[in-house]
């Protein structure tokens, strides 16, 4: 199997910034941004980053609200910070420079077992399994595998089963051998492109006509959702933001004012005024619902002019437009929020 998945490979890798100039730092980083977020997104964050945080000891020591404003829009933000994490980490006890071994990756903030194996694999040649979503489903239908592939037991099968298949010279080419499989030719239900797999003759499901089956995947919960109510409390030059605590979801971010729960319009206006604001006009009523892994907020916001925004004190301030793009990192699911004050201010 693993000199045709080889060669296919050296033909059909597509071209990728962090193929061309491979660095542990660099695996590393695209790893993270690729874990949650698509090749074609995650390009120019890519690009971006590495002008701005060239190497570890940059990323230890970069001002938290600047390595958040690089990862707007990338979302799962605690991807970022325990990159931060994880670079003072790699500062205070391993010299500043990424370990080559998975177990020690393995110790370092944000990096599982697969992140490891692919750090370990493709920026030191290690033999070291890198089994993510993609490759667990290149795996499932290679080995006909019918049991839920989200259950430890069977990602345990999986990595050691790919574990013996790692050609010693060419242990990085293989793991991208099989993450690019996946992305390209062994695509999720429907589009799986088998005419064009080197591993065609080795598939179980392929044998089988499973295919369009395989992966077995348990059923998600369903998600909460969540109203919520959006206080756009602006003056002609400032709207006020709120910066969210140090933990949770989207920890250390910055939002348009919001509190859970849907509120009339009187009441946002008697809420502003508890928290300080002259209240002169109540404007507009905007709606917009964000998806984010666990839950759904679906968010009625009131665009509120106020007197003087830069009353905003503690966890809120006021900014102008041009902060809210240079300044302050605004989670995407306060997009619609964003796009108002941009054009109302
Ligand atoms: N997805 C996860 N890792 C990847 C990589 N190194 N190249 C392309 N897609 C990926």
């Amino acid at each position: 199997m693993v000199q045709p998945l080889l060669i296919w490979y050296r033909q059909n890798a597509r071209d990728l910034p962090w193929r061309t100039e491979i660095t542990p730092y660099r695996v590393w980083i695209s790893e993270i941004m690729l874990q949650q977020t698509r090749v074609e997104a995650v390009k120019p964050y890519f690009e971006r980053f590495m002008r701005e945080i060239p190497d570890v000891r940059a990323l230890a020591e970069v001002p938290e609200q600047k390595l958040l404003k690089l990862w707007e829009g990338l979302g799962y933000y605690s991807r970022a910070r325990n990159l931060q994490k994880a670079a003072r980490q790699i500062c205070a006890e391993y010299g500043g420079e990424l370990p080559a071994d998975a177990a020690e990756l393995q110790k370092l903030c944000g990096i599982g077992a697969y992140t490891a194996g692919a750090i370990s694999s493709i920026a030191f040649g290690r033999p070291a399994p890198a089994v993510d979503g993609n490759v667990m489903r290149v795996w499932a239908r290679l080995r006909g595998c019918e049991q839920d592939i989200l259950q430890p037991s069977v990602q345990r099968a999986a990595r050691e089963d790919v574990a013996a298949m790692i050609p010693q010279e060419s242990a990085g080419e293989f793991t991208q051998a099989l993450i690019e499989l996946g992305a390209t030719v062994c695509v999720p239900a429907g589009e799986a492109r088998c005419h064009a797999c080197p591993l065609q003759a080795f598939c179980s499901a392929m044998a089988q006509n499973k295919t369009d089956l395989l992966p077995v995947r348990a059923k998600a919960k369903p998600r909460k959702q969540i109203p919520m109510t959006v206080l756009l409390l602006h003056d002609a030059e400032r709207v006020v933001l709120h910066q969210r605590e140090q933990s949770g979801l989207l920890a250390g971010m910055y939002e348009f004012y919001q509190i859970e729960g849907k509120m009339s319009c009187d009441e946002a206006v008697l809420h502003a005024k508890a928290l300080g604001f002259e209240v002169l006009e109540a404007e507009e009523e905007l709606f917009a619902k964000h998806i984010f892994t666990h839950l759904e907020w679906h968010m009625t916001g009131y665009a509120l002019r106020v007197k003087d925004a830069s009353v905003a004190k503690g966890n809120l301030c006021a900014a102008t437009v041009q902060e809210l793009g240079s300044k302050y990192p605004i989670p995407g699911a306060h997009r619609a929020f964003r796009e108002w004050a941009e054009n109302h201010l």
